[in-house]
């Protein structure tokens, strides 16, 4: 097997505030494969976003080990670690999280611009319009994020995450702000994603749309409760 584009060995995860601590998470194992389509799901409270966090790099385990492409990430310095959250990782979360000064275009064409690697004005523009075709939203281009619909801003963000060319989105409740119509419309624009090769890692309380993964982790109390596999 290649290797995985994420892997975490016995991670925990405690937050101390001033009069508790939580364990978020407990021994978590788990790794993902390049393209695969992975749902995690569990109650609220249960350790689902702090898992993507950690996974994405926002964040550090207070316990176990994380290898991003077989990297150990605790021997990455800070800069080291922004350069593969933002070149390798797609992030998409419940608020949109657009600059509402910059046009649709402008919203994602924003990686690209400060990317490591200078990219030409003309590679960006067929980047971005590239990436605005596949979520449908090529005729709202010029349009602001406040003159769009929260459905609409919710596929700039996805095309925003994807001009980067990531190895794999990280989602978190991408659905929690939309109705059931924009829900599954967002849903189905990242699975053909999926089909078209980029890992998908998303993380919901909403049961339905935990089942359209292919393989699917339960987490309850920071630990995992099971997973099934298509
Ligand atoms: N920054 C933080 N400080 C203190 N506790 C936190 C923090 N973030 C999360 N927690 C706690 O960790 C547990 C897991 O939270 P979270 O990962 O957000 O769960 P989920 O995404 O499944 O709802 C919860 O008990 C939550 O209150
Ligand atoms: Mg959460």
């Amino acid at each position: 097997m290649t290797t995985p584009i994420i892997k975490v060995q016995q991670l925990g995860k405690i937050f101390s505030t001033e009069d508790m601590l939580t364990h978020a998470l407990q021994g978590i194992d788990l790794e993902i494969q390049q393209g695969e389509y992975l749902s995690i799901s569990g109650p609220s409270g249960c350790g689902k976003s702090t898992l993507l966090s950690i996974m994405g790099l926002l964040d550090y385990p207070t316990k176990g080990k994380v290898f991003f492409e077989g990297v150990d990430v605790s021997l990455l310095s800070e800069e080291e670690a922004a350069n593969i959250r933002n070149s390798k990782i797609g992030f998409i979360f419940q608020q949109f999280n657009l600059i509402d000064d910059l046009s649709v275009y402008e919203n994602v064409a924003l990686p690209l611009r400060y990317a490591q690697q200078p990219i030409s004005d003309k590679k960006i523009k067929e980047k971005v319009d590239d990436c605005l075709e596949l979520v449908g939203m090529s005729s709202k281009a010029l349009r602001r994020p406040t003159q769009i619909s929260g459905g609409q801003q919710q596929c700039v963000a996805i095309a925003r995450a994807l001009a980067v060319e990531p190895s794999i989105l990280l989602v978190d409740e991408a659905t929690g702000n939309l109705d059931s119509k924009r829900s599954d419309r967002i849903m189905t624009i990242l699975e053909e994603l999926n089909n078209r090769g980029t890992a998908l890692c998303v993380v919901t309380h909403d049961i339905g749309y935990a089942e359209m993964a292919k393989r699917k982790i339960y987490l309850l109390d920071g630990q995992i409760l099971g997973q099934t596999r298509l």
